[in-house]
C-alpha cells in the first residue's frame, strides 16, 4: 500500500484581501498589480514549481455592505472585494503552467447549468484536464439583488436546487461519450452522432435539453470542490465533493469534522479517499522562531477591528454593528450567510472565551483558523502532525503576504515535506483528479 500523501491548495482572491485583512498593507505585499495578468501568471508559476495540487479563487458576486448598511469599511479599508472575474484569469494561468490544478468559484444559484457546463468544459479542455469548480450556493441577499432577485432562497432550497444543478451539469458533461470527436478528414467524418446524446434533464427547478456543444473534456467533468458546513451543506459536499475546504479552529475541531464528513461519504456509498478534506491554514515563516513571531505580530497588527466586524457581517449575513463588541459572542441563527464561517467563530469563542470584537479581529486575521508561526521545520512538523492524526488530508493555504508567503513556503517548507516523504517531489499525473489521488 502506498503511503498517504498530503495535498496542498492555494487560496486566492482578485482583491486586496484573502483571509488576512492586514496582509495587503504589509510592505512586501504587491497591490499595484491587482489588475495585471502578470500577478496571476507569476503566482501560478510559483505554485507549480512548489508542486501544489491546485490554486483556487474564492469569489463574491457583489460588495459586502451588511455592516452598518454600507460598504465604507469593506472598500475603504480593503476587505474581501473581488475586483475581477476569475473565469477570465484562469485561462491565462493555464497558458503558463502545465500541471497545476486551477479552481474557480461559481454559484449554482445564479448561473444556469448549461452555461456552467459549457464554460467549465471549455476550461477543462484548454487546461488539459486541470479544472476544479468550487460550487457555492451563494449566501447573501446583496448577491441575489445583483442578479435581479429580491432575496436569497432559504438554505434548504438553495442546496436542493444546487443538487439539481449538479445533476444537470453531469448529464450535460456526459452527453458526449469518449471518442465522439472523430476528426477523420479522409472519411469526411467529423464526429460520431451515435456517441452524442440529449441530456433531457428535468428537475423541480432546472431543465436542460442538451447535448452540450463542448466535447467530453479530459477529466470528463471538473473536480468538484465545496465548502458548505451546515448539516445540509455537508450532505451536499458528501455527495458531490472531491475537495472540501473548511474553516476549523484547532486540531480537535478538524478531527471531529473529518470523521463526520468521511462518515457521511460512506453513507453516500463513497470511499473515504474519493474526497480530500483541506482546512484553512495561515503561515508566517522565519529564519528563527523569534523572527517568525515578530513577523506575525507585525502583520497581525495591520488588521483593522472595524474591517473585521464588516468582514464577519458579510460572511454570516448579519449586521454586527447592532451588537455590543465587548460582549461575549453567543450563537445566532445564520440563515442567509455561511454557517461554516460562524461555526469557526463559535469554536474559537468556546476555546478562548472571546468577545465579539476580539472574535471579529481574529476572524480578520486568520479567519480563526490556525496561524502557524515558526521556522520551515516547525511549520512542517505542525502540518505533518495534523495530517498524520487524521485531522485532514492536506491544507488550503491563505497568504499572509502576497506573493511572498507562497514563494517562501514553496522554497522552504515544501522541501522539508518532500524530505519527510509526505508530499510529492513531482507530479505523477497530468490532471488535477490524478494529483488528488497520487
Ligand atoms: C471556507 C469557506 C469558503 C467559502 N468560500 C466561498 C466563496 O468563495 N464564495 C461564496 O459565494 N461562498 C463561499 N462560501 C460559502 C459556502 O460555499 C456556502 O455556500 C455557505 O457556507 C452556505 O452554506 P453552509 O451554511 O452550509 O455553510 C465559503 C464557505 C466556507 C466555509
Amino acid at each position: 500500500m502506498t503511503a498517504r500523501r498530503m495535498h496542498l491548495v492555494a487560496f486566492l482572491m482578485t482583491g486586496p484581501t484573502c483571509h488576512h485583512h492586514g496582509a495587503w498593507r504589509h510592505p512586501e505585499t504587491d497591490v499595484d498589480d491587482l489588475l495585471d495578468p502578470a500577478r496571476y501568471e507569476h503566482v501560478a508559476r510559483v505554485l507549480e514549481a512548489g508542486k501544489f495540487d491546485a490554486l483556487f479563487f474564492a469569489d463574491i458576486l457583489g460588495i459586502y455592505d451588511i455592516y452598518g448598511s454600507n460598504f465604507d469599511a469593506m472598500l475603504g479599508r480593503g476587505g474581501q472585494v473581488c475586483l475581477l472575474d476569475p473565469s477570465v484569469i484562469l485561462p491565462m494561468m493555464a497558458r503558463v503552467t502545465s500541471r497545476l490544478g486551477l479552481g474557480l468559484t461559481y454559484s449554482s444559484t445564479f448561473n444556469h447549468p448549461y452555461q456552467i457546463a459549457r464554460m467549465l468544459g471549455t476550461l477543462d479542455h484548454l487546461s488539459k484536464g486541470r479544472v476544479a469548480w468550487n460550487v457555492v450556493a451563494s449566501t447573501s441577499t446583496l448577491e441575489a439583488q445583483n442578479f435581479g432577485f429580491d432575496e436569497m432562497p432559504g438554505r434548504a432550497q438553495r442546496y436542493d436546487r444546487a443538487d439539481e444543478v449538479l445533476e444537470a451539469c453531469m448529464a450535460l458533461w456526459d452527453s458526449w461519450e469518449e471518442g465522439a470527436l472523430l476528426l477523420d478528414k479522409k472519411a469526411g467524418a467529423f464526429a460520431d452522432p451515435s456517441k452524442i446524446h440529449y441530456a433531457n434533464y428535468v428537475g423541480k427547478w432546472i431543465r436542460s435539453r442538451g447535448p452540450l456543444t463542448v466535447p467530453r473534456s479530459p477529466q470528463g467533468h471538473p473536480v468538484i470542490m465545496q465548502a458548505g458546513s451546515s448539516d445540509r451543506g455537508r450532505e451536499f459536499g458528501a455527495r458531490w465533493g472531491e475537495i472540501i475546504f473548511t474553516l476549523q479552529h484547532q486540531k480537535g475541531d478538524m478531527q471531529t469534522f473529518y470523521k463526520d464528513f468521511k462518515g457521511r461519504m460512506a453513507r453516500h456509498g463513497r470511499a473515504a479517499e474519493d474526497c480530500v478534506i483541506l482546512p484553512s491554514i495561515d503561515v508566517v515563516i522565519g529564519e528563527t522562531e523569534a523572527i517568525a513571531r515578530e513577523r506575525a505580530e507585525y502583520v497581525n497588527s495591520l488588521v483593522d477591528t472595524q474591517l473585521g466586524m464588516a468582514c464577519v457581517s458579510g460572511q454570516i449575513g448579519i449586521d454586527l454593528s447592532k451588537f455590543d463588541p465587548d460582549q461575549p459572542l453567543t450563537d445566532i441563527a445564520v440563515e442567509q450567510g455561511s454557517r461554516g464561517s460562524f461555526d469557526v467563530i463559535l469554536q474559537g469563542t468556546a476555546a478562548e472565551g472571546l468577545t465579539l470584537g476580539e472574535a471579529a479581529r481574529r476572524f480578520a486575521t486568520s479567519e480563526l483558523c490556525p496561524q502557524l508561526v515558526g521556522t520551515p521545520e516547525m511549520i512542517a512538523d505542525r502540518l505533518c502532525d495534523l495530517f498524520h492524526d487524521h485531522a485532514c488530508d492536506g491544507f488550503v493555504l491563505t497568504p499572509t503576504t502576497f506573493p511572498g508567503m507562497y514563494e517562501q513556503f514553496c522554497r522552504s517548507v515544501v522541501p522539508v515535506l518532500q524530505e519527510r516523504g509526505v508530499f510529492r517531489r513531482d507530479y505523477a499525473g497530468a490532471t488535477l483528479r490524478e494529483h488528488l489521488r497520487d
